[in-house]
């Protein structure tokens, strides 16, 4: 199968789709963030990180999924804010300077930079259960049995057994020469796993998805939870500092395991291609209008930030 590229009026569709779904996001996160004149240290960071700049795809895919099953948007705000609170905990983590000891973030210091390491772990472990509860108060037409399926799909895949398990890996393959599958574990978890549970709370806001449609959300959610690690690790090596609003070149400098360095640019481009394949093979296989997340895989493999 070769990859046919979405016509312009899909991909002028999906550009408002996108900026719009950015947009109702942005506003519900300062709502239950309450930016408020005297907010204290702790808010002010947790603020800083989770409201200023984002591309916020993950909240993009909770709503696209939900949307292809007609939930109402409203349930899905809480889901999607859900799963980037834990997003942006774990860039204020992954900047530490136990971790990738970076300074630079969506343009800006990082979180450790501009207040300090105490206040930023701090903040970080705040978002994380700021996530679970927004999940556990009452979301609009979503039944309690929902909630607590969201909060332990949210739960295992920012976890042991997902993002945090991955962060691992990621660190023990560090200076270290790895085989394709030992990284491939490794991105799908730290990155993929969050992903794959982005795709499954708007699939779970809509209650009656059959287990074919699951299996299919599930290997599309796969496929682009891995192509989006493999170009963020390309533009690590081809991107600039000022498009990515973080420090170019940051990966070779702590020699970590990458796709550009195990496969190099050219392989990776490839893999690149392959899985955008294969996650428009997974979503011919719904029988939803999947529009819109056929653009947005287009767009997750061509991004320059
Ligand atoms: C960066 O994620 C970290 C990875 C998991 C690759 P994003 O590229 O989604 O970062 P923001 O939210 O847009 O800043
Ligand atoms: C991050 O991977 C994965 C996380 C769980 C945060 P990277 O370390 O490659 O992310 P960036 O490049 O710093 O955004
Ligand atoms: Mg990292
Ligand atoms: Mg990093
Ligand atoms: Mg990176």
């Amino acid at each position: 199968m070769s990859i046919s590229s979405p016509s312009a009026s899909q991909q002028e569709e999906f550009q408002q789709r996108f900026s719009a779904l950015r947009q109702r996001h942005d506003a519900y996160m300062q709502t239950v963030l309450s930016v408020q004149a005297h907010a204290t240290r702790l808010q002010q960071a947790m603020q800083y990180s989770a409201l200023l700049g984002g591309k916020r795809v993950r909240p993009f895919l909770v709503y696209a999924t939900g949307e292809l099953f007609d939930v109402p948007v409203e349930s899905l705000d809480a889901p999607a804010a859900a799963v980037e609170c834990i997003h942006a905990y774990s860039l204020i983590h992954d900047d530490l300077p136990a971790m990738d000891d970076d300074t630079l973030r969506r343009g800006q210091p990082t979180c450790h930079v501009q207040f300090d390491e105490a206040t930023a772990i701090l903040a970080g472990d705040a978002l994380q259960s700021f996530a679970f509860s927004l999940l556990a108060q009452p979301i609009p037409h979503i039944s309690p049995a929902q909630q607590l399926r969201m909060v332990h799909v949210l739960a295992h895949s920012a976890g042991l057994h997902g993002m945090c398990g991955g962060q691992m890996l990621d660190i023990a393959a560090t200076g270290r020469s790895i085989q394709t599958a030992e990284l491939e574990q490794v991105h799908q978890l730290k990155t993929g796993a969050l992903l794959r549970a982005s795709v499954q709370l708007g699939a779970l806001a809509a209650n009656d998805v059959s287990e074919q449609v699951r299996s299919a959300l599930d290997e599309f959610a796969d496929a682009i939870g891995l192509a989006f690690q493999v170009q963020d690790d390309i533009l690590d090596v081809t991107g600039d500092t000022q498009t990515l609003g973080k420090t170019q070149g940051s990966d070779q400098a702590l020699h970590k395991s990458t796709y550009p360095a195990l496969l190099g640019l050219a392989g990776s481009q490839a893999l690149l291609r392959q899985l955008h394949e294969k996650a428009l093979h997974a979503l011919a296989l719904i029988p939803y209008n999947t529009a819109l997340l056929e653009s947005f895989t287009e767009y997750l493999v061509k991004r320059d930030r």
